[in-house]
């Protein structure tokens, strides 16, 4: 029975998150979703015996949420529609509250539902690659439109994200990849004039397997997030992974939330996905732009 409700609630939570004109989406399970924007809202409190679940939506999304899913009277969630266009993330953010799936898994999952193909993305922290060859693989069709910008002040970095794209990609696919050994802030001189940017990410800290004293910092991320909301496109991304168990960690989060908290309701959904019992967890935070 409570894995029903468990998986019921994880379910909700999916399928709510793309509907982003949520206001408030709070699970008391040690995973918490705060999406900051206010729209007049309906409240729906959805309990069971040892948990609860509150919810805020605007009511014109509420129809179309109870329409999607199917909920019993006890407000347990038995079942979802086959044919949601969230298969995949659903099972992320579930095997996540399980803690059978990372922090980059579930980030790596909503750009799947936002990036497509032909697109261009940029890493702005691109470490040892695998955000970037994630990101690859989402733009990379036969048209080879699809551009992965990559960014790292570190060489080390670049090095490894190069020798990591040589092994995994063909020759042609590894051309859509470019490499810059610059600071995140000045993203906007890298990628062409016009282009139109679907997903900026951000994994913050140091580079796992390199010197730790080289993180990102607040004063910079913050810069590369304002580059960043300059060149996104409508209906783009800002992924953000924050780490907060080095120091400066705890201050480059409350740099981001500040941000967030700073863009304005009418263009932008921010959210985070929160451990509330594993302080130092890792934590993503999605800037949806608005159309
Ligand atoms: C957690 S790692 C990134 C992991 C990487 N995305 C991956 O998939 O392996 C953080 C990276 O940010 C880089 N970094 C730190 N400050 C930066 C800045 N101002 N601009 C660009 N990259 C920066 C570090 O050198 C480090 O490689």
């Amino acid at each position: 029975m409570m894995d029903k409700v468990f998986m019921g609630i994880g379910l909700l939570a999916v399928k709510l998150l793309p509907l982003w004109q949520c206001n408030t989406l709070m699970l008391s399970l040690g995973l918490r979703c705060m999406l900051f924007s206010s729209f007049t809202t309906t409240h729906q409190t959805l309990s069971s015996s040892s948990l609860r679940l509150s919810l805020s939506l605007p009511s014109q999304r509420l129809s179309h949420c109870s329409r999607n899913l199917c909920c019993k009277q006890n407000g347990v969630f038995s079942s979802f529609p086959k044919d949601s266009p969230l298969t995949g993330l659903e099972d992320a953010l579930v095997s996540y509250v399980f803690g059978k799936k990372r922090a980059t898994d579930v980030a790596h999952m909503v750009w799947e539902h936002v990036v497509q193909k032909g697109d261009t993305v940029i890493d702005a922290t691109c470490g040892n690659g695998f955000d970037t060859l994630a990101m690859l693989n989402l733009v990379a069709d036969d048209s080879h439109d699809g551009h992965v910008y990559a960014l790292d002040i570190q060489k080390d970095a670049l090095d490894n994200t190069s020798l990591l794209l040589e092994k995994s990609l063909n020759s042609k696919e590894r051309q859509l990849v470019k490499l810059f050994n610059i600071c995140h802030s000045k993203m906007n001189g890298v990628v062409p004039r016009n282009a139109l940017v679907r997903l900026v990410a951000f994994n913050l800290g140091y580079l796992p397997g390199g010197d730790k004293e080289i993180i990102t910092r607040s004063e910079t991320t913050l810069l590369a997030l304002e580059a960043a909301k300059r060149i996104l496109m409508p209906e783009g991304l800002i992924s953000i992974l924050v780490y907060v168990g080095h120091p400066g960690g705890r201050e480059e989060l409350e740099a981001v939330e500040s941000f967030a908290a700073g863009l304005s309701v009418e263009n932008w959904i921010c959210c985070k996905v929160q451990m509330l019992n594993r302080p130092c967890a890792p934590i993503p935070i999605f800037f949806f732009r608005r159309r």
